[in-house]
């Protein structure tokens, strides 16, 4: 197999004949407009290479933001206008498309399937294609029929419900920690729900550690409000980076929220990180060990009988059968971890009785 070469800047060498990523204005752009505008300064193009003929590209100009418009981190010490790169038009030819994340509508669904399996809240979702394109079609949890009526139930993302612009949807960024999502939540349901909220926060917490979710952001939680009720929503937007790990080792990626003392799944990868977890949600240490030890255990059964239940096709796909040994080594990894944690948790015999008399 040939391997792909660049990005390198486009030259009258590189073969762009033959390319077509599916939108001819494009095509068109990288075989005309593109060498023009790089012998006149208004873009450069940058292509990538396979078998000696471009197979993608994107341009770039010089641009610049007004402070004003700019978040706060990238404006700091910065000149008005802050100095950009404006990437224009970029395409990929369709022979190389969807070649990073192969699949990864299929491996969404196998995550929210498995998710749904061992007891966390996610709508059930199916892969569809046409032609090439593969896509995943996921039931609505904002609909709901009351009373032979369809009703539209509100949800507001926990950027929205802080009031936070999306920008700061990692926690990174200045987004909600987890003990801001959890007194968010505790807040906004009411007694009544709160406990079972917070659960399912921390029950999807340990889902995308288990699974190395790292987009988990403060978009991807919401807030269903259904006239005085009010519940987190289930799961979506989950896939797992397993398959993907060759891209970003798995103990380099980040979460999207600290699990743990930082944000790495290394440092997440420790009994110290769901203690810290529990304290963070204001739960109980044991318990959240206990937990995701059990999540940890079921997991691998949970996705062998979504394997199962995949079309013939799908199940024999190497991506499918790499996840499944995969995680299966991850989730062994991890239920050792939250042994230790809900050892250290477990109280200690208790101390003999100070012997003084109490009034
Ligand atoms: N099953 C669903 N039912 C209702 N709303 C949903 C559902 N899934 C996602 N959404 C809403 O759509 C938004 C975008 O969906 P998401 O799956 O997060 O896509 P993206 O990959 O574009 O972030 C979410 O932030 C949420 O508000
Ligand atoms: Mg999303």
């Amino acid at each position: 197999m040939s391997a792909y070469r660049g990005p390198e800047l486009l030259t009258a060498d590189h073969d762009t004949a033959r390319f077509d990523c599916g939108d001819e204005t494009l095509n068109e752009w990288l075989r005309r407009r593109a060498p023009r505008n790089q012998r006149e300064g208004a873009s450069r193009t940058w292509v990538v290479t396979h078998d000696d003929r471009v197979v993608a590209f994107y341009a770039s100009s010089t641009a610049v933001i007004a402070r004003t418009e700019a978040t706060g981190r990238a404006a700091r010490s910065q000149p008005d206008p802050l100095p950009a790169m404006l990437l224009g038009r970029l395409a990929v030819d369709h022979g190389h498309q969807g070649k990073a994340y192969a699949h990864e509508a299929l491996m969404e669904h196998v995550t929210m399937a498995t998710a749904s399996r061992l007891g966390v809240r996610a709508p059930s979702t199916g892969v569809i294609r046409s032609g090439d394109l593969e896509a995943i079609v996921v039931t609505r949890y904002d609909r709901a029929i009351r009373g032979g009526r369809l009703m539209r139930i509100h949800q507001e993302d926990l950027c929205q419900a802080s009031g936070l612009h999306p920008d700061y949807r990692y926690q990174r960024d200045g987004g909600p920690s987890p003990t801001e999502a959890a007194s968010l939540l505790r807040r906004v349901v009411g007694a009544s729900g709160a406990a079972a909220a917070v659960d399912q926060l921390r029950d999807l917490l340990v889902l995308q550690w288990l699974v190395v979710h790292a987009d988990a952001h403060a978009k991807n939680f919401s807030i269903l409000l259904a006239g005085g009720n009010r519940a987190l929503a289930p799961l979506y937007d989950a896939c797992t980076w397993l398959p993907y790990r060759r891209r970003t080792p798995i103990p380099k990626l980040r979460t999207a929220m600290k699990i743990g003392s930082d944000y790495r799944i290394s440092t997440a990868d420790r009994a110290e990180a769901l203690i810290r977890l529990a304290d963070a949600l204001g739960l109980g240490k044991l318990a959240t060990a206990r937990r995701a030890e059990e999540l940890a255990a079921v997991l691998p059964d949970a996705l062998h009988q979504t394997a199962a239940s995949l079309p013939a096709a799908d199940q024999a796909r190497p991506i499918v059968a790499d996840y499944i040994t995969e995680q299966a080594q991850r989730a062994r990894r991890c239920e050792q971890i939250a042994e230790t944690a809900a050892r250290r948790a477990a109280p200690r015999r208790a101390e003999p009785a100070p012997g003084l008399a109490r009034d």
